[in-house]
């Protein structure tokens, strides 16, 4: 079978497989054919990917010649009606919120998975893209707040004086929150983190961390690891909280999410007005709506001295590290699909290879798609 590597769009710096990839492909015998520049803005050059074993071809060659075509960003429209009937096409198309993009695919006659859609149990971890991305995002976050902050994260004693450490909030201690935590206790902040589920409680401690609560949070054990959504009463209290305390720190780092849905609002306006000049938001959420009610996305907002990052592309600002890990996570999905002499094979009984799949024989296969489209 030949997998093939689309070039991605002009605004992404990542390529879906570095050059390393090319012999773990070959020992699995299948072939791989990249797009002219594909991994440039991954520091992965042609030459490169040609040294260990792939051909480097035109967009038009890989479309065309491909079984299976890789990419990070759906492609686009144009791209697509070029597909050949019965190709596999894998990326990452956020289809729990675009009911429309789904719909539009149903009669193309290719298999679809979105990477997105990997089930979070031990067995897909190695897969997991979005723990992949979310890690990148949670330490870039840090760094970022870092560099616009006009004060230092640790204490310092000089003979100049004593300096306080910068204090930090966190919203959300999944995947982006635990890292972000690490890298601002490193770097020497003190550090407080808020999560609707008491589990992530002894992990945050154990990262040097301060969890601070609200009794009464909804959790759901059948939402496999994720968060629920939480009563009207409980949001009023930890709105209160998170107000109390955001108000005294010098940055916060938003990542609450509830898979689907609209990003939970958790800094009201009122906050943000109430917060010291020079004060950093950095709202990982942004692209589904945001933590705060200021949050733009892609964008910078000051309000009255107070930043507000609604940054959503810190995996493409550091596209060799974010490619290697998205390589890694899609090598291993790719090996359930490689039958043993190197040829295509979807078996649908598996539970990662169901879960992930979007769209086969132009029906939607993954159960948990199909349920949330149809709760839409
Ligand atoms: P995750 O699902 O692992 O963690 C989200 C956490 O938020 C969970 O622990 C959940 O319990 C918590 N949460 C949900 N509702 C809450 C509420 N009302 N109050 C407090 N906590 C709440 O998600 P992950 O993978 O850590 O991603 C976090 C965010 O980062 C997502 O919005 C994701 O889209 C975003 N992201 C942003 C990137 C960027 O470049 N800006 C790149 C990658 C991810």
């Amino acid at each position: 079978m030949i997998i093939g590597v689309l070039k991605e769009p002009e605004f992404e710096s990542r390529v879906s497989l570095l050059p390393e990839a090319v012999k773990i492909l070959d020992k699995l015998k299948t072939k791989l054919i990249v797009e002219k520049g594909a991994g440039k803005s991954a520091m992965a050059l042609d030459d490169e990917y040609s040294s260990a074993g792939a051909q480097i071809v035109s967009r038009q060659e890989v479309i065309e010649k491909s079984d299976v075509l890789l990419s990070i960003n759906p492609p686009e429209k144009d791209t697509i009606v070029h597909f050949k009937k019965g190709q596999v096409i894998i990326s990452v198309f956020n289809p729990l919120a675009d009911k429309e993009l789904v719909d539009g695919m149903l009669k193309t006659d290719q298999t679809y998975f979105s990477m997105d859609l990997i089930p979070r149990t031990s067995r897909g971890q190695a897969m997991d893209i979005l723990s992949s991305m979310a890690t990148v995002a949670g330490y870039k976050a840090v760094l970022d707040a870092a560099m616009r902050l006009p004060n230092f994260f640790p204490m310092f004693m000089t003979a100049a004086g004593t300096i306080r450490p910068a204090k930090m909030l966190i919203l959300g201690a999944g995947v982006a929150g635990l890292q972000a935590v690490a890298i601002a206790r490193k770097l020497g902040a003190v550090v407080e983190v808020f999560d609707v589920r008491s589990a992530v409680k002894e992990q945050v401690q154990s990262l040097g961390g301060k969890f601070i609560e609200v009794e009464g949070a909804k959790e759901d054990e059948a939402a496999g690891g994720y968060a629920v959504e939480q009563t009207e009463n409980f949001i009023k209290k930890q709105k209160q909280l998170i107000h109390d305390h955001a108000i005294s720190s010098n940055v916060v780092i938003c990542t609450a999410q509830i898979p689907g849905k609209k990003a939970p609002l958790l800094i009201e306006k009122t906050t943000v007005d109430a917060m010291k000049p020079g004060s950093v938001i950095i709202d990982l959420a942004a692209s589904t709506g945001g933590n705060c009610a200021y949050t733009e996305n892609d964008k910078d907002v000051d309000i009255n001295g107070v930043t507000i990052v609604g940054n959503s592309t810190y995996p493409s600002e550091m596209p060799n590290d974010a490619s290697r890990m998205y390589g890694n996570n899609l090598v291993n999905f790719l090996k359930l699909l490689i039958s043993e002499d190197g040829g295509l094979v979807l078996d649908f009984e598996d539970e990662i290879v169901k879960g992930t799949c979007m769209i086969h024989n132009n029906e939607i296969v993954s159960d948990r798609l199909l349920y949330t489209l149809k709760n839409k």
